[in-house]
């Protein structure tokens, strides 16, 4: 745009915990359906092969032709790659079942941990058919490759954390990994927002291990808390994000604070303080 009014880069964020079932699926596609319906145009990369995100956004594994396997070994790009979700503004790179071997085959590869930065910065030159505000990728449960191609990749790391026995111990690992690949690998990453999912203030352990994480970690942690809600639960096997399936319900809310704090944080709604980062 030549106008001179604000139009925000692209920004690339993985949602990332090498825990499994602490949220990054569900946060990644609510989270992502909520900056949609903030005017935000936001787009989810499914790098986990499991395929969770694609399924949760009424996308099937026989609907998908192409997914992010195709982009990191080269045979597409990412925006070709790109299907729309009912929702306007909302966009998947879905997951195929070949990726569950990527892992492995991206061993041999050439820039193998660079590949999926690579397809982002090429799809970042085709402002037409590449027009977003926000990348948010979802990823598997491990910290391996795909990870590191996410983590490569993204301009900053955001890790939803179930409270529960020992979150602390396994985010402080995430942090270790992360500044190892800022140090080693992306300059740009940093661990930029937690947010605490499935949350139940009854129960007094969350509370506790929600009072430590925001003690030990300060303003990254998110106010906004997503509360264990069932209709969030449900909400995937109707291959809808949660405002789409139930608008009013708690999950809903929390996800749209989730989304203007976030909006806050990137400067693009008042009220926000600076960027902070985790020591
Ligand atoms: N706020 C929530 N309330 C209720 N269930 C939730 C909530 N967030 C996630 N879940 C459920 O918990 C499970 C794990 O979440 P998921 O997002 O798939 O985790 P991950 O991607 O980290 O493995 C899923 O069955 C999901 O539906
Ligand atoms: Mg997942």
């Amino acid at each position: 745009m030549d106008d001179g009014s604000v139009r925000p880069p692209c920004r690339v964020i993985a949602v990332v915990n090498q825990k499994g079932g602490v949220g990054k699926t569900t946060t990644a596609v609510n989270l992502a359906a909520a900056l949609a319906a903030c005017g935000q145009s936001t787009l989810v990369i499914d790098l986990d092969p499991q395929g969770n995100a694609s399924t949760g956004v009424g996308i099937p594994a026989n609907r998908r032709k192409v997914g992010v396997y195709d982009v990191l070994i080269g045979e597409c790009s990412l925006a070709e790659a790109v299907v729309k979700t009912e929702m306007p503004m909302f966009d998947i790179v879905p997951s195929t079942m070949d990726l569950s071997g990527a892992e492995i085959e991206l061993v041999d590869m050439p820039g193998r941990e660079r590949r999926l930065a690579d397809a982002l910065l090429e799809a970042k030159k085709q402002t037409k058919a590449f027009d977003y505000g926000f990348v948010l990728i979802d990823c598997p449960p491990s910290l391996g490759l795909l990870t590191l191609n996410a983590l490569v990749a993204a301009d900053g790391a955001f890790a939803p954390l179930q409270a529960e026995f020992l979150a602390l111990e396994g985010l402080s690992h995430l942090k270790r990994t992360i500044d190892l690949v800022a140090e080693r690998l992306n300059p740009r990453l940093n661990l930029e927002g937690i947010v605490i999912t499935m949350m139940d203030r009854r129960i007094r352990l969350a509370e506790a291990v929600a009072a430590d994480v925001r003690a030990h970690f300060g303003d990254i942690v998110y106010k906004a808390e997503i509360p264990r809600n069932v209709r969030v639960s449900e909400a995937p096997s109707h291959g809808k994000p949660v405002l789409l399936y139930d608008l009013n319900c708690a999950g809903s809310r929390a996800y749209l604070n989730l989304a203007r704090e976030f909006l806050q944080r990137e400067g693009l709604l008042p009220g926000g303080s600076a960027k902070k980062v985790a020591a």
